[in-house]
C-alpha cells in the first residue's frame, strides 16, 4: 500500500526520489535556503536512494535520502520539509521510511539545529561538531608549512591509489562514491617515500566550489592538500566542511578567507562512526554534509 500523510490541507504520498523532475528538488532545497544546484541533486540521486513527499498534482513537499557505503553502513541526508509544511510531522514521517529502507545498517548523518531534536528522538547520538567554512578565497594565501612529501595530480581513472587510504580514514569502503565524485573533480595526492599518505578533491558545488574529501595523516599535510586547490580559486566562493575546531588546519582556512558560516552535529545510530587514531589518516574535509 502507498504510504501517505496529511500535512495541513495537503494529502501527500511517498514516491521514489528518482521519479521526480530535478527542478522540483531544486525548488525544495531553495525553499530552505540550501545552495544545491540541479547538478548537485543529480549527483546525489546517482549516489544513493531516497523518497519524496508529493501531493496529487506532483508538487514536492519533502525529501530524504540515504547513501549506502560498504556492506553495513549508510549516511543519511537531504532531509527537507518545505517551510509551509514544517512542524506537522512530515520530517518524522520521511525519516521513519528512510530508517525502514536502511534496515539494520549502522548510520551516520550531520544534523542541522532544526533537525537535531528529531534525530535524538529517533535514537541517534552526537559524536562531533562539523564547521561549515566558506567564503571568497583570499588573493594571497597564508604562508605554508614545509612540505613533507610530493604533491601530484591524480587522474580520475587511478582511484585505486586512494581507496584503501580513504577506507582507513573513514572506516568503510566508499570506492563507488569516490568514483562518482571524481568524475568532475580535480584530485591531488600527497606521497612520502613512494606511498600515498593523503588526498583531496575539488569540485563545483552550490554557490562555487567545495574542497572535500580531504584525507591526511596530519594537519600540516591537510593544509598542503587544501592549498594546492585554493591557489587556483583566488576570489572564488569556496567551502570546506571540517571537524577541526581550531589548530593549524582551522587557522589556515580562516586566514584563507573561509570563515565559519554554520555548524552541524555528526550523529550516529548503531556502531560509533568516528574513530580517530594517530596511526590512521583522518578526514580533514568532508565530501559533503550528506555524504560525510
Ligand atoms: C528539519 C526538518 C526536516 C524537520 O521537518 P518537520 O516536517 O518540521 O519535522 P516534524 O514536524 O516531523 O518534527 C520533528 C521534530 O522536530 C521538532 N520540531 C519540529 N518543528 C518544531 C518547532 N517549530 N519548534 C520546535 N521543535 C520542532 C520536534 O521535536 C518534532 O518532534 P515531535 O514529533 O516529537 O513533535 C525541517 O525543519 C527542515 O526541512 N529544515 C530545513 C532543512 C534542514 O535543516 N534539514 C535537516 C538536515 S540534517
Amino acid at each position: 500500500m502507498q504510504k501517505s500523510v496529511r500535512l495541513k490541507s495537503f494529502e501527500l504520498v511517498a514516491g521514489d526520489i528518482r521519479d521526480v523532475d530535478v527542478e522540483l528538488l531544486h525548488a525544495l532545497s531553495i525553499s530552505v535556503r540550501w545552495p544545491h544546484r540541479p547538478k548537485d541533486w543529480e549527483l546525489f540521486r546517482r549516489a544513493g536512494h531516497g523518497i519524496v513527499a508529493v501531493d496529487g498534482i506532483g508538487r514536492v513537499f519533502g525529501s530524504a535520502m540515504w547513501f549506502p557505503q560498504g556492506d553495513n553502513f549508510a549516511t543519511v541526508g537531504l532531509v527537507i520539509t518545505t517551510p509551509r509544511a514544517q512542524a506537522q510531522g512530515g520530517g518524522r514521517w520521511l525519516m521513519d521510511q528512510i530508517l525502514e529502507q536502511c534496515g539494520n545498517r549502522n548510520l551516520a548523518l550531520n544534523a542541522t539545529h532544526a533537525a537535531y531534536p528529531l534525530y535524538v528522538s529517533l535514537g541517534f547520538t552526537s559524536e562531533a561538531i562539523v564547521y561549515m567554512r566558506q567564503g571568497e578565497v583570499q588573493q594571497t594565501l597564508p604562508a605554508l608549512p614545509t612540505l613533507g612529501g610530493e604533491l601530484n595530480e591524480l587522474p580520475s581513472d587511478r582511484l585505486t591509489e586512494i581507496t584503501a587510504l580513504d577506507e582507513r580514514a573513514v572506516g568503510t569502503n566508499r570506492a563507488r562514491l569516490l568514483a562518482l565524485l571524481a568524475k568532475d573533480a580535480s584530485i591531488a595526492t600527497l606521497s612520502r617515500g613512494g606511498e600515498v599518505v593523503g588526498y583531496s578533491m575539488r569540485r563545483e558545488f552550490g554557490r562555487g566550489f567545495v574542497i572535500g574529501p580531504i584525507v591526511a595523516q596530519n594537519a600540516w599535510d591537510a593544509v598542503h592538500l587544501t592549498a594546492v586547490h585554493l591557489k587556483n580559486l583566488e576570489g572564488r566562493f569556496t567551502r570546506v566542511d571540517t571537524r577541526e575546531r581550531d589548530g593549524v588546519f582551522a587557522e589556515f582556512l580562516q586566514r584563507s578567507g573561509l570563515g565559519v558560516a554554520e555548524t552541524v552535529t555528526t550523529m550516529s545510530k548503531g556502531r560509533r562512526f568516528l574513530n580517530r587514531e594517530d596511526k590512521n589518516p583522518w578526514v580533514y574535509g568532508l565530501a559533503g554534509h550528506a555524504l560525510n
